[in-house]
């Protein structure tokens, strides 16, 4: 029976993060993973992220914006098209060339770190004096592998709506909104989170009607409202997307030729047929097949598996990381907490701060954050500076062509230390960063006005809204 130091469940942006750092620290590492590619004849590392999450759907959102730019935008820089045409399957075709691209990256990357990888099912066994027993289930085929330490990293799956089932042929998950290879006439959305917007501007901007239904009375509750209101202005005013909130669903069904949904919004009775319908109302943990219960592994009243602070659950030398435990869903969230998890094992002492994590939607314009929101100071009752800055006068997004959109800073009233960055314009998933550093640092705002931004840069936004926070904005 083969025995590892560190055996991982799971090769998600969590999971094969987690055993390339356990491998670079010198442990004996596998990682067990149960995924495969789309045509469902081989394995494929990199979890939802990398199959069908973060990755296929940043594809997809940059096809269907080339797309738009040359029907709506190329005519203001002297440049016509005629004869555009629009093929969806080719898009989708690029998109899963780079999921294998990059799966395949995972498997060259194990390989050259050292890590055993294992195909099939894992699920813990039982224990061999201190050794975790971990059963490894390749479609009946199966084997048994003992780990001195375990992480889990089994992520997440989509939400089920109780009303209809997803079959990924009219109603959709994630997956399947992926895999479209034809533009859907009209097109409905059931939530307007992150995948209900990112997934519903890919088809709206190739072509479909799309209509949002989502169950809260305010958008993008999350985010800081400044912010989400000029989205939601942009995105229904502006882009035609038809968002919906405060909607009560009444009934789903599968009707010829499409999906039929009867809901109540703004105190009326409607009832819409779409040809394709995407449920994408938040995600739960997946901890299905892992025999949790048999060894006592603990979970949550939410189902996620507990953890403390430092991702160790209520059993010796088993640890768990990513989707399948409490924070935000995100890639960097879970690999950052893998990657700690390793040096944990190691006896490092690394430290994760979950306040500053950054959020980004990747919407046009984008939404990126980092830290609090403004509602969240007012209900901590801390006292906040701001300074807010538009793209609008900005050189660089006026040559892009994309001058819209603000950023926000908040800083403490008393010591100007920055407590949160607000976004929305281009590119803003890449100026959030200078915000992670700001706050990884403890910068005051002052110090992020005194750095010297390169002009004409987007980041001159981030620099006048730091100025603007002591009212001494040059530009605004
Ligand atoms: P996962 O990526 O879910 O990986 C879990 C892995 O474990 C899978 O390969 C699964 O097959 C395997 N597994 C499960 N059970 C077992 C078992 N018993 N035995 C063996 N293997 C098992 N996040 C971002 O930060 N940025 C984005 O832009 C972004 N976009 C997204 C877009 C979409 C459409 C979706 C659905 C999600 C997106 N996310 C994004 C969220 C991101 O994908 C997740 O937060 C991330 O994948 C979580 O990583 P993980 O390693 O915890 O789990
Ligand atoms: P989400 O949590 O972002 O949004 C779900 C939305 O559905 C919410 O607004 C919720 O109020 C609504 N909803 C719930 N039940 C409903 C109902 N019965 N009727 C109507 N609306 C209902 O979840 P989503 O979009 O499914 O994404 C799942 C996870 O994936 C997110 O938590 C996110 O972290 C991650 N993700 C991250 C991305 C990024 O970082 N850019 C992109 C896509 C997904």
């Amino acid at each position: 029976m083969s025995q590892f130091d560190v055996v991982v469940i799971g090769a998600g942006p969590g999971g094969y993060i987690a055993a390339i750092r356990a491998a670079q620290l010198g442990f004996k590492t596998a990682c067990i993973d149960a995924g495969v590619n789309k045509a469902g004849d081989a394995p494929a590392l990199g979890g939802t992220c990398l199959n069908v999450g973060c990755i296929p759907s940043k594809a997809l959102l940059q096809s269907s914006e080339h797309f738009h730019a040359a029907q709506h935008d190329f005519t203001e820089h002297g440049i016509s098209v005629d004869g555009l045409k629009f093929d969806a399957a080719k898009m989708v075709e690029r998109k899963d060339a780079i999921v294998t691209k990059l799966t395949g990256g995972v498997k060259f990357l194990f390989q050259k770190n050292k890590v055993t990888s294992l195909f099939g099912k894992g699920s813990f066994k039982g224990k061999n004096g201190d050794l975790w027993q971990i059963e490894v289930d390749n479609n009946g085929e199966k084997s048994v592998v003992e780990a001195k330490q375990v992480i889990v990293a089994t992520g997440s799956v989509p939400r089920p709506l109780p009303l209809i089932d997803i079959d990924n042929v009219n109603v959709l998950d994630n997956e399947g909104a992926l895999n479209l290879t034809e533009v859907p006439k009209k097109l409905g959305v059931i939530g307007s989170g992150v995948i209900g917007l990112e997934m519903g501007s890919v088809w709206k901007r190739v072509g479909a009607e799309v209509t949002i239904l989502e169950a809260m009375p305010i958008f993008l509750a999350a985010a800081d409202q400044q912010i989400a209101k000029e989205a939601l202005k942009v995105f229904t005013k502006e882009q035609g997307l038809d968002i919906k909130l405060g909607v009560k669903l009444n009934e789903i069904k599968n009707v010829e030729g499409g999906v039929s949904v009867s809901y109540e919004a703004a105190g009326e009775q409607k009832t819409e047929t779409f040809d394709k319908l995407i449920i994408s109302i938040g995600r739960i943990p997946n901890t299905e097949g892992l025999n949790a219960e048999a060894v006592g592994l603990e979970k949550d009243e939410r189902g996620f598996i507990k953890v403390d602070g430092e991702c160790r659950t209520n059993l010796p030398n088993v640890w768990a990381i990513g989707d399948v435990v409490r924070g935000p869903m995100l890639a960097h969230k879970a690999s950052d907490e893998g990657v700690a998890v390793a040096e944990r094992i190691a006896g490092q002492k690394p430290h994760l701060d979950f306040n500053t994590i950054p959020f980004v939607i990747y919407t046009d314009p984008e939404i990126a954050w980092v830290g609090k929101t403004e509602e969240q100071l007012k209900a901590e009752g801390v006292e906040y500076k701001k300074g807010t800055s538009n793209f609008g006068a900005n050189g660089r997004a006026l040559a892009l062509g994309k001058a819209k959109g603000l950023i926000k800073v908040l800083a403490d009233a008393k010591t100007d230390r920055v407590l949160g960055i607000h976004m929305i314009g281009p590119v803003v998933s890449e100026l959030v960063a200078e915000g992670v550093m700001s706050m990884e640092f403890s910068a005051s705002s002052e110090d992020i006005a005194r750095i010297v931004h390169a002009h004409p840069t987007l980041s001159e936004v981030m620099h006048e809204a730091a100025l603007a926070v002591d009212k001494r904005a040059l530009h605004g």
